[in-house]
């Protein structure tokens, strides 16, 4: 039997948008309040679903204590509290949308789950703004 289990977490962060190969100008008429020089915070809401066999010796898909754990490592400490585009390494030269932010992540928490285990990411950047990878 397959069945998706989910965890949800929460980190608050801040960006800017910014393309450093466009002018001033056409960064503020493509990213507005976004390319604030100052940068501006988030408090992103992040959902992570993992779809797999139940093991039929625990009656786990995935122990969600593991699956804490894993985001925490993840997640929480590489970007909560952080100014993603300054303090993390993922976004050196990566624009920190919505869409990056939430690929990043799938991409740091995959390479830490079983090959057979399946992953989706929903990041939420405010209440009604949210996005999805694998889309
Ligand atoms: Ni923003």
């Amino acid at each position: 039997m397959r069945i998706a289990v989910f965890r949800k977490a929460h980190f608050n962060a801040a960006h800017r948008l910014f393309n450093p190969s466009w002018s001033d100008e056409k960064n503020d008429a493509v990213f507005g309040l976004c390319n604030n020089p100052n940068y501006h915070g988030h408090n992103y809401e992040l959902e992570v679903k993992v779809t797999g066999e139940v093991d039929p010796e625990t009656g786990y898909v995935i122990d969600l204590k593991i699956l804490k754990d894993l985001i925490y490592e993840e997640v929480e400490q590489k970007y909560d509290h952080k100014n993603l585009n300054l303090d993390t390494e993922d976004f050196k030269t990566l624009i920190p949308t919505a869409e990056h932010i939430c690929y990043m992540i799938w991409k740091n928490l995959r390479k830490r789950l079983e090959d057979h285990l399946d992953l989706q990411v929903r990041l939420y950047e405010t209440p009604r703004n949210f996005v999805e990878y694998p889309a």
